[in-house]
């Protein structure tokens, strides 16, 4: 009874003393916020700040995170304020127009692992406080008004991943800032004079650009410290070894592909920034049990579990697999990640199937970037498309004034980017791999409009059907999909495009005589009856240009590829032939 209430008191204790480090905590904030005229931001006192303050979430009891981003903050911080919140990890007040120095007790917040403050007015020199800021990954002090000389006590951030200090007045020369996590460095547009020193050689020039820096003459050294003659005969026999050649270029390419930037939209400062994947924390035995992310390729990759469930996520939709977020980073770079349910394989089936999917590399093929596996949760991250899919070009406004229409040339060029970003999927894993569902929200659109195939390597580890009207009638029966079964949703894709009707939707089935009829066997039906004009969206037919010869072509394909018989469907290789030619006979003439 006694040893019961000594533990009952401890805990009490405990909670207690837990409840009064939130409640400093919580004036700690307002302490922060008093010496600001806030136009736009209020937090309601009588609220709970742990669940209903926007932008500060916490963590047993304490404020692990506070991101006011662009709401107005003007003057300067006051010292002693939101330097008290001694539990900060992440600390985001950038595009706001603060001013002054940068208070030197920043020194307290030991536990800081992100910092954000690009985008406003701070000026002076940096204070000596870095060497304490052990545990920082991100650093963006970029445009402001910081001068004097760039600290070296930033060489004791051994995890630092992001430097970026761009667009301020520093002077000086560069230190050697030897910091092994160190992917990204911005220092361009300030006033820095010298050499870039060796540690820092490895990035590119245009990290540094806007100064008076040189670079060290280095022509006989690659970056690895071997000779160019040893170091592409390295590459080339790893080329030979790889899949091939060609791919190791697309692979390589595809390494310096420019980050997808989202759009920073307006309710980025407000509504988005409480995050519905930050109310999922990684148990912590999921260290234990290998539940960590892995990413492809080597990359620069500027993110890890920690970003994902720190930034603010968009739920963008709700399918068979799960739930899809768009994420953005506090770099406003944007990934899609996507929460799968009900993974039907064990853990090394789908280590694997990731990794021969995280190995596609294309242009076509929306690149998966990362995954996580734990016993509870499982996540995709693929790249983000600001321009979005074509289901919501092709059906989305259609009824408003708002929309903008989908021309042919667009149409012929997602067509031809979709068909071989599908071709290409299907020549893995020694030409069997199978993509499972494609249909037009999976295909969405690069920044010149080429279609791009997404959801790639789900199929196989989910427990799902094809979606409806895009599905072979082969599949119905054996739920298993094919390569064939692909082209023929594909098909469907390619009649959707022509006809810029919707295959699940109801007004697809209406026929003559009352019956009920799928997309593909409306047009089959509307063929044979001879009425091709019928098939056409207004959209296109409208089209000046004469292109009528172009899309009974297209149909064509789109029908060859809806073949009943799975053994009349032409290969992906042949459709991505056939739609190229569409364009080429037509300019031979
Ligand atoms: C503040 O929150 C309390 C309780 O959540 C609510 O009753 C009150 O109306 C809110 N005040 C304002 C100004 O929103
Ligand atoms: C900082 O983090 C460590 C480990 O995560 C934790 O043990 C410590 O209590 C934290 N410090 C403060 C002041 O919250
Ligand atoms: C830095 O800027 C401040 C004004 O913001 C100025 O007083 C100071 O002399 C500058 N220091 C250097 C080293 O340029
Ligand atoms: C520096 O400022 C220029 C001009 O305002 C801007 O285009 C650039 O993106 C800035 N650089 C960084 C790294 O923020
Ligand atoms: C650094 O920022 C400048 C603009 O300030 C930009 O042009 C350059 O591409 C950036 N470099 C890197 C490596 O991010
Ligand atoms: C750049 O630095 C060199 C010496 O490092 C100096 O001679 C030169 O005048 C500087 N150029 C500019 C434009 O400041």
């Amino acid at each position: 009874m006694q040893v019961f209430s000594f533990f009952f008191s401890l805990i009490l204790c405990f909670t207690l003393i837990s409840s009064e480090s939130l409640k400093n905590d919580k004036r700690a904030l307002l302490d922060f916020l008093s010496h600001f005229t806030l136009p736009l931001h209020r937090w309601n006192q009588s609220s709970p700040t742990c669940h209903q303050w926007t932008g500060v979430t916490c963590r047993q009891n304490r404020i692990v995170s506070v991101r006011l981003p662009g709401v107005g903050l003007n003057g300067l911080i006051q010292p002693l304020t939101i330097t008290r919140l001694s539990s900060l990890k992440i600390l985001s007040l950038r595009s706001n127009q603060l001013t002054g120095e940068l208070p030197c007790d920043f020194i307290n917040l030991k536990n800081l692992t992100r910092l954000y403050l690009q985008h406003n007015r701070l000026s002076g020199p940096l204070p000596p406080i870095f060497s304490e800021l052990k545990n920082l990954k991100v650093l963006d002090l970029s445009n402001n008004g910081f001068n004097g000389s760039i600290p070296s006590s930033l060489s004791g951030l051994t995890r630092l991943r992001v430097l970026n200090l761009a667009n301020n007045s520093f002077s000086g020369e560069i230190p050697d800032l030897d910091l092994p996590n160190l992917r990204h460095i911005n220092l361009s547009n300030n006033k820095l004079t010298g050499t870039i020193p060796k540690s820092l050689q490895r990035f590119q020039d245009s990290a540094f650009s806007g100064n008076n820096v040189t670079r060290k003459e280095n022509h006989h050294k690659s970056p690895f410290g071997l000779s160019q003659l040893a170091f592409l005969l390295i590459l080339s026999a790893a080329c030979v070894l790889g899949v091939s050649g060609l791919s190791c270029i697309i692979m390589a390419t595809c390494l310096w592909k420019t980050r997808i930037y989202g759009k920073l939209r307006k309710r980025d400062s407000s509504s988005s920034l409480s995050s519905p994947l930050g109310n999922w924390t990684p148990r912590d035995d999921d260290a234990e049990e290998g539940g960590k992310i892995i990413f492809f390729g080597g990359r620069n990759h500027l993110f890890d579990l920690d970003d994902l469930l720190s930034s603010s996520a968009e739920v963008l939709g709700k399918g068979a697999f799960g739930t899809t977020y768009k994420v953005t980073m506090e770099d406003m770079s944007a990934v899609v990640v996507k929460r799968l349910k009900e993974v039907v394989v064990g853990r090394r089936e789908f280590e694997e199937q990731m990794e021969i999917t995280g190995m596609i590399r294309h242009e076509n093929v929306a690149e998966l970037k990362a995954y996580y596996y734990s016993k509870d949760d499982k996540l995709a991250v693929y790249s983000y498309y600001s321009q979005g899919s074509l289901f919501e070009m092709l059906h989305g406004n259609r009824e408003t004034y708002d929309r903008v229409p989908l021309d042919w040339d667009t149409r012929l060029r997602i067509a031809t980017g979709a068909a071989r970003g599908l071709a290409t999927i299907h020549e893995r894993d020694n030409g069997k791999f199978i993509h499972g569902n494609i249909k037009s929200s999976n295909i969405f659109l690069d920044s010149q409009c080429y279609g791009c195939i997404g959801d790639v390597g789900l199929t196989t580890i989910m427990r799902s059907l094809p979606t409806c009207g895009y599905h072979a009638p082969e599949i119905t029966d054996t739920r298993r999909s094919t390569q064939s079964s692909d082209v023929y949703s594909f098909g469907v894709v390619l009649l959707e495009l022509l006809s810029g009707k919707s295959p699940a939707s109801p007004a697809v089935s209406e026929t003559k005589d009352g019956g009920n009829m799928d997309l593909a066997s409306w047009i089959r039906n509307v063929v044979v009856e001879e009425w091709t004009g019928e098939v056409f969206d207004m959209e296109i037919l409208n089209e000046s240009g004469g292109f009528k010869e172009e899309m009974v072509e297209m149909m064509q394909i789109g029908l060859a590829c809806v073949a009943v018989k799975q053994q009349e469907r032409p290969h992906m290789d042949q459709v991505v032939k056939m739609i190229q030619d569409i364009r080429s006979t037509d300019l031979s003439e």
